[in-house]
């Protein structure tokens, strides 16, 4: 845990309004956000003029949600920030995260009534005597809190709270909806959908999206040192849905040659590894049927219901199978078959075993074929194949003639190689 007061506000105003032409921006620096910027500035603003306030930011990995409370401490001038953030190992380990948050402060704990100190002190361990109770637990850090702010305003920047054991979290919500004019401030960062989160039900949320596609182009001019075509990036910010950790690792595992356009995309974007490894855990966790569903969702080319049942039926999977990743959020199949993120869908593909990925591709050519298409049955006959086959080349190179005689060029040099 750190603690300190900053008082820089970094972050220049002109660069979080986004438009063309693309800001030059230094690696680092914030882009868009600026509704979320302006909310911040307000809560400090407050918190400086002696009021209270508590937000929560919430989002899926890699959105954002650390950058905006680092903005926060940039940003908050004349108000002392103190960080902490949960850990997943002291999930389960009650008041763990309370402790972690109030140790600097422990020597002020004299100043609390008698209930209050005894309260904490048996919720951290430091004095033996019945169960705490909750209620005076928060009362005791609402007064402790206050204690500290009187010297000078305090922001709390609480990150993955979603890692904060359960008993940390209920005291903190309680907190949270008491705070009115101490001069405390209490931001919190966690991940969308995370159960113990509902302890701060009642707090103001914000919800993080996407970067607005300006943003993610300016995010993405910074991270690429050489030329970026701009149907390149245009694609990485459609299959990111503008998630900026998820953008910056894309570029950074493309060549300068994919970058520029002047080679082939792979057909799904390498997504990095720690957003992959955090959907595949998610994915893993359902039925190997609907493991299996996802996979072949993840490698058709079409968003078409019917042609996915129709591929299904041929791994005798059917509709009944999508029906724990449907209740999960991971995919939706009305009207059309999509993943609830993008990332999930590359993590889905990249993270399967390779004879699996084979065997979905061997179905989707055989459907590509029933219906005629031959360029598509020459793709996943391809996709398919683990060993060269003289019979695929032939059909890809056919299939790459046919792109150019459409003007397709990025399609038939995708056909090529
Ligand atoms: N608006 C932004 N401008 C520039 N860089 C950003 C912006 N938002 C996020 N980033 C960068 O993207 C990466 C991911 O962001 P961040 O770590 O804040 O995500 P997060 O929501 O906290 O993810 P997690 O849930 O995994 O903790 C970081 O390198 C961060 O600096
Ligand atoms: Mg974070």
């Amino acid at each position: 845990m750190t603690g300190g007061t900053n008082g820089n506000g970094a972050v220049s105003g002109d660069l979080r309004g986004t438009g063309s032409p693309v800001p030059r921006i230094i690696p680092g620096e914030m882009v868009g956000r600026g509704a979320d910027c302006r909310a911040l500035d307000d809560l400090v603003q407050a918190v400086r003029g002696g009021l209270s306030r508590s937000l929560v930011i919430t989002g899926e990995p890699g959105i954002g949600k650390t950058r905006l409370l680092e903005y926060t401490a940039q940003a908050a001038e004349g108000v002392r920030t103190v960080s902490m953030a949960g850990v997943e190992s002291e999930l389960r380990l009650g008041f763990a995260a309370l402790h972690r948050m109030l140790v600097p402060f422990l020597d002020r704990v004299g100043v609390l009534p008698a209930p209050q100190r005894g309260a904490l002190g048996s919720a951290f361990g430091l004095a033996a005597g019945s169960p705490a109770d909750r209620f005076l637990v928060g009362l005791g850090v609402l007064t402790l809190l206050a204690d500290v702010a009187a010297e000078q305003p305090v922001i709390w920047l609480v990150d993955d709270a979603q890692w904060l054991d359960r008993e940390s979290l209920e005291v903190l919500g309680f907190v949270g909806r008491r705070l009115y004019a101490d001069g405390i401030g209490l931001l919190f960062g966690a991940r969308d959908a995370s159960p113990g989160l509902t302890a701060l039900d009642g707090l103001p949320t914000r919800h993080l999206s996407g970067l607005e596609p300006a943003a993610a182009r300016a995010l993405l001019a910074t991270t690429v040192a050489g030329a970026l075509s701009a149907s390149v990036a245009a694609r990485i910010i459609t299959e990111t849905g503008g998630n900026p950790l998820a953008l910056r690792e894309i570029a950074g595992q493309l060549t300068p040659d994919q970058l520029a356009g002047r080679s082939p995309q792979p057909h799904r974007l390498p997504v990095g590894r720690r957003l992959q490894g955090h959907f595949l855990r998610q994915v893993k966790q359902l039925p190997a049927a609907t493991g299996t569903l996802l996979l072949l969702a993840s490698a058709a080319s079409s968003d078409d219901p019917a042609a996915l049942w129709r591929a299904a039926a041929l791994l005798d999977l059917g509709p009944g199978d999508a029906d724990p990743a449907l209740a999960q959020g991971v995919i939706s199949v009305h009207p059309r078959v999509t993943f609830r993120h993008p990332l999930i869908r590359s993590a889905v593909y990249e993270g399967a075993r390779s004879g699996d990925r084979g065997r979905v591709h061997d179905v989707l050519a055989r459907i590509a074929r029933q219906d005629g298409d031959q360029d598509q049955e020459a793709w996943h006959r391809a996709a398919a194949a683990v060993i060269p086959d003289q019979d695929v080349a032939a059909s890809l190179e056919r299939s790459a003639a046919r792109a150019e005689q459409r003007g397709g060029y990025a399609a038939q040099a995708m056909f090529l190689a």
